[in-house]
C-alpha cells in the first residue's frame, strides 16, 4: 500500500466503519492491530494513521498502548475516542475517569478551527460513546472543540488531530466531511482504491496463504458464500471444493440452479449432497420451531463434516463471513468487548481441524455485492433476498413433510416470479410464502375443497431488526393469490401478512 490510511485497531466496534468511510472516498485503508511494530507500519508508507476507539481505559494497568515514537514519525495522525485519550496520555496530558460518560448525540461547539474542521459550522451534532475524558491537554496542543467535555484537540505543527466523538458514524452530522478533511487536506492521500484493486489484492493474499493446499467451502447459494467461492476460485481454481448440501428445505429447484449458476457458469468444483430425505426423516414428528432449528443445524454439521472428511488433505475451511457477522462477536484485528458470540449461518463445529479462510470478513453487505458483480456474478444472484439457514423448515409451520415442502416451494416460486415480473423484487427487502398447518373450506368449480392456507409475507427493512410490511399493490396481490390457488395443488386460501416487526417477527417461526 502506498498513500493509504492505516487504522490501528484498539478494539472499537466502529473500526470497520472507519475503513468503509475511507474506501468510499476511494482511498485505500487497512486495519491492523494496535501493537503492530512501528517499522512494519512505516514500511507500508501510509499517508496517515488513525488511532481507533476501544473499550479500555488508558489509565488501566493493561492498557493498550503504542510507542511514543509513532507521534514523531512525521505521519499525520487522527485519534478517535480512545485514540484521543491515548494521544493525550502518551504526550503528557491527563485523562480522568468521567462521572457519567457521554453516549449518543451531543452538540459540538467549535472554539478554534483546526484543518480538521474546514468548512464545518461552529455548532453541529456528533455521536459520542466514552466514559473517560481528557482533563489536561498535552503541551503544544490547543483545544479546538467541546461538548460537555473537551472534544477535539490538535497540534497542527505536528499534524496530530484528535476527536472524542465518532466522525465515522452517520449520526455525526459533518463526520464524513471531517474524515475527508483529514484524508485529503491533511494527509494528501491519493484516490486509488477500487474494487478491482481489492479483488486483485485479495486474490494475491489467498494464493500466498493457501499455496498448493486444498480448501473446502460450504456453498449455500446465498450471496456471501457464493461471492467468497468465486473469489477463492479465481485465486486457486480447483484447489477449492465447494460442498452444497441440499437439505430438501431450499427454494424450488435451488440445487439445480446453484449447479447451473456456479458449477457450469463459473466452473466451480461443487459436490452436491442430496440429504433431503435424511433431513426430513429427522424432522418427522417435530413441530417446535426451536427444536426444528436445532435439528437442522446439527444435521447440517454432521453432513458437512462427513463430506468434508472425504476430501483428502484439505487444510482450509473457507466461509463467507462478512463484517456484520463479526461485529457483534469480536473486533476484526484487535481486542474488543465481546457482546455476543456469533455462528455463521449453518454454523460449523468449532473443533474442525481446519484453518479458516474468510476473504470477505472486512466488507459490508453492499460491498460484497459490488465485489460479486465485479467478479461477473449476475445482478439477480448478487441482489437476492436473504434466506434463513433452516430454510423452509421454519416456513412450513409445525410439522414438516415432503408434501408440505413441495406445496410451499411452488407457492413461493410464484410469488417471487411475480415480484420480478412486476419490478417489485428489489423494492422489498425479504419476501416469501409461509404454509400454515391449517386447512379451510373452499369451492373450486362444483367441488368443495378442504386445503391448506398460505400466507404471503413481504417486509421492508434496513437492518432486519425492525421492519414494516410491504405496501404491495392490491392488483398485484390479487394476481399472486389467484395464481397460487389455481396453480398449487394443496392451497385454497391465501392471506397477506400485515404485521410489522416488532411486535411480530419477519419469519413466522
Ligand atoms: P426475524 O424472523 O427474527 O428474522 O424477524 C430476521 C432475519 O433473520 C432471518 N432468520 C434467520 N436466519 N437462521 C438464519 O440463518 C435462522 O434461524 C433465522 N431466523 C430468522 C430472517 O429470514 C430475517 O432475514
Amino acid at each position: 500500500m502506498t498513500n493509504g490510511i492505516i487504522i490501528l485497531d484498539f478494539g472499537s466496534q466502529y473500526n470497520q466503519l472507519i475503513g468503509r468511510r475511507i474506501r468510499e472516498m476511494e482511498v485505500y485503508s487497512e486495519i491492523i492491530p494496535f501493537n503492530t511494530p512501528l517499522e512494519e507500519i512505516l514500511a507500508k508508507k501510509p499517508a496517515g494513521i488513525i488511532l481507533s476507539g476501544g473499550p479500555s481505559s488508558v489509565n488501566a494497568e493493561d492498557a493498550h498502548l503504542v510507542k511514543k515514537s509513532l507521534f514523531e514519525a512525521g505521519i499525520p495522525i487522527l485519534g478517535i475516542c480512545y485514540g484521543m485519550q491515548l494521544t493525550t496520555h502518551l504526550l503528557g496530558g491527563k485523562v480522568k475517569k468521567g462521572i457519567k460518560g457521554e453516549y449518543g448525540k451531543s452538540s459540538l461547539r467549535i472554539r478554534e478551527k483546526s484543518k480538521l474542521f474546514t468548512d464545518i459550522p461552529e455548532n453541529s451534532v456528533v455521536w459520542m460513546s466514552h466514559f473517560d475524558e481528557v482533563e489536561n491537554i498535552p503541551e503544544g496542543f490547543v483545544i479546538n472543540a467541546e461538548t460537555d467535555v473537551i472534544s477535539s484537540i490538535s497540534n497542527e505543527t505536528k499534524n496530530i488531530y484528535c476527536v472524542q466523538f465518532h466522525p465515522e458514524v452517520s449520526h455525526s452530522e459533518y463526520g464524513t466531511k471531517m474524515l475527508e478533511n483529514f484524508v485529503f487536506n491533511i494527509c494528501k492521500a491519493e484516490k486509488n482504491w477500487k474494487l478491482t484493486n481489492y479483488i486483485d489484492r485479495t486474490v494475491a493474499e489467498i494464493k500466498e496463504k493457501v499455496g498448493t493446499q486444498k480448501v473446502i467451502l460450504g456453498l449455500s447459494g446465498g450471496v456471501d458464500s457464493s461471492v467468497a467461492a468465486v473469489l477463492i476460485h479465481k485465486a486457486i481454481g480447483n484447489q477449492l471444493t465447494c460442498i452444497f448440501v441440499d437439505t430438501g428445505l431450499l427454494r424450488k429447484n435451488e440445487a439445480q440452479k446453484v449447479m447451473e449458476n456456479y458449477g457450469e457458469y463459473f466452473n466451480l468444483n461443487i459436490k452436491l449432497i442430496d440429504a433431503s430425505e435424511h433431513f426430513l426423516s429427522k424432522l418427522k414428528g417435530v413441530s417446535d420451531p426451536e427444536r426444528k432449528r436445532k435439528i437442522i443445524g446439527n444435521e447440517f454439521i454432521e453432513v458437512f463434516d462427513e463430506e468434508s472428511s472425504k476430501i483428502e488433505g484439505a487444510k482450509f475451511l473457507a466461509q463467507g463471513t462478512i463484517y456484520p457477522d463479526v461485529i457483534e462477536s469480536q473486533s476484526v484485528k484487535g481486542p474488543s468487548a465481546v457482546i455476543k458470540s456469533h455462528h455463521n449461518v449453518g454454523g460449523l463445529p468449532e473443533d474442525m481441524d481446519f484453518e479458516l479462510l474468510e476473504p470477505l470478513r472486512e466488507l459490508f453487505k453492499d460491498e460484497v455485492r459490488k465485489v460479486g458483480e465485479e467478479l461477473g456474478i449476475p445482478h439477480h444472484l448478487v441482489y437476492r433476498h436473504p434466506f434463513p439457514g433452516p430454510g423452509l423448515g421454519i416456513r412450513v409451520l409445525g410439522e414438516v413433510d415432503a408434501e408440505k415442502v413441495r406445496i410451499l416451494q411452488d407457492a413461493d416460486d410464484i410469488f417471487i416470479e411475480e415480484l420480478y415480473k412486476n419490478d417489485l423484487y428489489h423494492k422489498v427487502s425479504q419476501a416469501f410464502v409461509v404454509l400454515l398447518p391449517v386447512k379451510s373450506v373452499g369451492v373450486m368449480g362444483d367441488e368443495r375443497t378442504y386445503e391448506y392456507t398460505a400466507v404471503v409475507r413481504s417486509a421492508n427493512t434496513i437492518d432486519f431488526m425492525t421492519a414494516t410490511w410491504s405496501k404491495l399493490p392490491y392488483e398485484f396481490l390479487e394476481n399472486v393469490s389467484n395464481r397460487i390457488i389455481n396453480e398449487v395443488k394443496g392451497i385454497n386460501r391465501v392471506a397477506y401478512d400485515i404485521s410489522s416487526k416488532p411486535p411480530a417477527t419477519i419469519e413466522w417461526e
